[in-house]
């Protein structure tokens, strides 16, 4: 394939979504519109994208970052002055132009494959997307001859009434030859009824050139629905997220309740999988085979390995190995690795820490900072102090230790190979291996003690 890039349109501001943040960073299964748009473009094989910013530009490109070219649109005149805002930086480039709007977090990669093969396949200038809508109520429509030939696109405001009653719909996505486009684009005055530079003039002005431009028709008009307000945007996360939870239960995973899972785009998960209601599985998570999540349970950028169990628990961007158990109850915060078997159980706190294969966090815990080796078992209520108030230090648990219930670390601290600690001690100097560390006072018996008290009122 020759080189492709992509145009996305992203620059105006959504005021129907009465939001502060622009319109394209609102979220639909938990990533922006924007990305969307950006990965079908890449899974389409498009080589690099063009965003062209106006509205809020720094705020795009802080959730969009480097991975994309940005153009900055500073006033919004119009979809065609957008395109030509790109064309400084793509004086040279002699391939082909997809127009995309960041607003249509449903697209494709499949309908942007198609539309550039078709682009390509004809020789046309400029190959437009179209729809055939019930309602085409706001759309541009597209005007074709008696023999069926695109001859151009009138916006619904400048449509005569012949025209309005045209059901085949632009749905702004368009293919273009790359030179072609900016020549185009040069010829497009604002003279119509919103005063604005249309792109879609580009298609007529070619046409005049003795050019060909064709169109191409949308399997599903969804696929472009355009996102204006939030009920719209709740409308695209409940097409996505059954899309993406269908797909996974294709794949061999069981969702029990899908109306009440809620699972990204980026998100893998192994065969024999169970996912129980009300769980949430978002960011770049991977789940290995036969693991069991939820219900009620988030996992953020997070590894799972085979036949993982986490229940009512949070999981943020942490590595858990096989065969681990975690929660209920349980708060895993970034930079924690579980290695192989390990339990977590109700209502511990890790993070940052490294855990051994086959150690227990059974009960009542707070982990941070910490490196526990193998088979180490912590007893419920243990703590490591690992904040003096103004810096962070490390705790260090040896294979096999024990630490009884009730125990504060105060860190830095090391506490041996197969060494023990009783119940309720505050350790504050390193344990050696093999040793039995205790520190509480001597406990006291006073026999009779309440007899005695009885008797004396
Ligand atoms: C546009 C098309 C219309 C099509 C419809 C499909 C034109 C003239 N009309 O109309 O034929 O049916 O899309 O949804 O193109 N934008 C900018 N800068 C601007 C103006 C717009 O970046 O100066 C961006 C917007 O943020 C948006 C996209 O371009 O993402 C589309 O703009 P919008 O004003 O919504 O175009 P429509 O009037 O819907
Ligand atoms: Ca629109």
């Amino acid at each position: 394939m020759s080189q492709v890039i992509s145009v996305i349109l992203a620059a105006g501001k959504g005021t129907r979504m009465k939001s502060k943040m622009p319109k394209v960073l609102h979220r639909v299964c938990g990533e922006p519109m924007l990305a969307h748009v950006v990965r079908a473009a890449a899974e389409a094989g498009v080589d690099q994208n063009f965003i062209v910013i106006g509205h809020e530009a720094e705020m795009v490109k802080e959730a969009m970052g480097q991975s994309v070219e940005y153009v900055l649109q500073l006033e919004q005149l119009g979809t065609g002055h957008a395109v030509m805002q790109a064309e400084p930086l793509l004086q040279d480039f002699k391939g082909s132009i997809i127009v995309l709007c960041g607003d249509t977090p449903l697209i494709t990669p499949e309908t942007i494959s198609k539309i550039i093969q078709n682009h390509l396949n004809s020789g046309y200038a400029g190959t437009v997307l179209t729809a055939e809508m019930d309602d085409p109520t706001g759309y541009g429509r597209v005007i074709r001859d008696k023999a069926g030939q695109v001859m151009e696109i009138v916006e619904h405001k400048d449509a005569s009434p012949d025209q309005l009653a045209i059901m085949e719909v632009n749905t702004g996505v368009y293919c273009f030859s790359g030179p072609k486009l900016f020549s185009g684009l040069k010829e497009v005055t604002p003279s119509n009824a919103q005063g604005e530079y249309y792109l879609t003039d580009v298609l007529a002005i070619l046409k005049q050139k003795g050019e060909k431009v064709g169109a191409v028709k949308v399997g599903d008009p969804l696929e472009t629905m355009g996102i204006n307000n939030r009920v719209q945007l709740a409308e695209a996360e409940s097409i996505l997220r059954k899309k993406i939870l269908d797909k996974l239960m294709l794949d061999g995973v069981t969702i029990i309740d899908p109306l009440n899972t809620y699972i990204g785009p980026e998100v893998t998960i192994g065969f024999d999988s169970v996912i129980h209601p009300g769980t949430i599985i978002e960011g770049r998570c991977r789940l290995g085979e036969a693991c069991e999540v939820g219900p009620y349970t988030r996992l953020k950028d997070t590894e799972l390995g085979k036949g993982v169990t986490v229940q009512n628990s949070i999981v943020l961007e942490s590595l858990i190995g096989d065969k681990c158990t975690i929660g209920p109850f349980a708060y895993i915060r970034p930079g924690t690795i579980l290695k192989e078997a390990v339990k977590v159980g109700d209502f511990v706190e890790i993070k940052k820490s490294i855990v051994g294969n086959g150690s227990k966090v059974p009960h009542l815990s707070y982990i941070g900072d910490s490196e526990i080796g193998e088979k180490v078992n912590i007893g419920a209520g243990t703590i490591t102090c690992n904040y003096d108030g103004l810096k962070k230090s490390k705790t260090i648990i040896d294979d096999g230790a024990f630490i009884g219930s009730n125990s504060n670390l105060v860190a830095p601290v090391s506490v041996g190979k197969d060494s023990v600690i009783g119940a309720g001690s505050t350790v504050t100097r390193d344990i050696p291996e093999g040793s039995l560390c205790v520190e509480r006072s001597k406990q006291e018996i006073y026999n009779d003690w309440v007899a005695r008290k009885k008797k004396k009122k």
